[in-house]
């Protein structure tokens, strides 16, 4: 992860991850991403491989996800710590590497909020719940991390509505709730709007990675309020019409296919429900 100096507003973007971890999803601007991966052999203190991801050489980095030792959690820390001195925003996405206890998250929120760098957290199960204490500025659940979080399950625009508004009670700046083919939520101090992108269902080819080309277009976008999350689900939209995990380019983008209400259409069943 680096500073985005000379970036503007160009978020950073950690990865770390359990399966298939996937990094590298800030479209269209200059990028600097970090994997959470630590090289086969070598010291401790090169845990965190550094890949700078330039513009127009997107990539997409899967991993098994790397072991981690105890002692080696504060390092890794404070790695991420001084390559984000200047960062506007740090985006956390994926599970932890393993070895990394449920509260390393918790540790960076904690330690981003005291450095004055806003952070987007897109995890799931225990190391999600351990971080909202330390009041990540957004969290981006899917509909499933969402049933989990709050621990029922969610089948009506209403439910996942009330489980946001749950989680920001227990320590969420904003939820950006991604709900696959029925859109997004987004529950915020400045209000609560959902949205979806039209696509025709033949043109839907990969999901994968969906998820966090919306949170990227959600930060691109400034990280608050309607204009972000249409930002959101243009790039979800683009996303799952592209092959695999591939990226989108902003040629790829149809902002006109985005509408955004306040009026929320509560009764919506869910055409996926999610279980606890
Ligand atoms: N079938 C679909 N049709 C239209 N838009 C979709 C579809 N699937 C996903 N999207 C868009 O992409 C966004 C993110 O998708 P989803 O909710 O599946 O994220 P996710 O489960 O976090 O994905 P991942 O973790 O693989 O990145 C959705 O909110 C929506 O805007
Ligand atoms: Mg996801």
């Amino acid at each position: 992860m680096g500073p985005a100096r000379g970036g503007g507003e160009a978020p950073n973007h950690l990865s770390g991850g359990e399966g298939a971890p996937h990094a590298g999803t800030v479209p269209g601007v200059p990028d600097r991403t970090a994997t959470l991966s630590r090289p086969a052999q070598g010291p401790a203190s090169r845990q965190v491989e550094r890949h700078t991801i330039e513009r127009q050489q997107p990539r997409t980095t899967n991993t098994s996800g790397p072991q981690f030792c105890p002692t080696e959690s504060p390092t890794s820390l404070e790695t991420v710590r001084t390559w984000s001195t200047h960062a506007a925003w740090i985006a956390c996405c994926g599970s932890l590497p393993r070895g990394l206890a449920p509260g390393w998250y918790a540790d960076l929120v904690a330690g981003a909020r005291e450095a004055g760098t806003r952070i987007a957290l897109d995890t799931t199960g225990p190391a999600l719940l351990a971080a909202l204490p330390a009041r990540p500025d957004v969290i981006k659940p899917n509909a499933s991390e969402l049933a989990a979080a709050v621990g029922r399950p969610l089948s009506t625009l209403a439910d996942v509505t009330e489980a946001a508004q749950e989680l920001r009670a227990r320590g969420a700046g904003a939820v950006l709730a991604s709900l696959g083919a029925d859109g997004q939520l987004l529950v915020a101090e400045e209000g609560t709007y959902y949205g979806t992108a039209r696509v025709p269902v033949d043109r839907v080819r990969s999901n994968v990675g969906a998820g966090d080309a919306s949170l990227a277009g959600f930060l691109v976008a400034g990280g608050t309020g309607p204009a972000a999350l249409a930002s959101a689900l243009a790039h979800g939209a683009a996303a799952v019409q592209l092959p695999g995990s591939a990226m989108l380019t902003p040629a790829d983008l149809s902002p006109e296919a985005v509408r955004v209400t306040q009026d929320l259409p509560l009764d919506l069943r869910l055409s996926e429900p999610a279980t606890a």
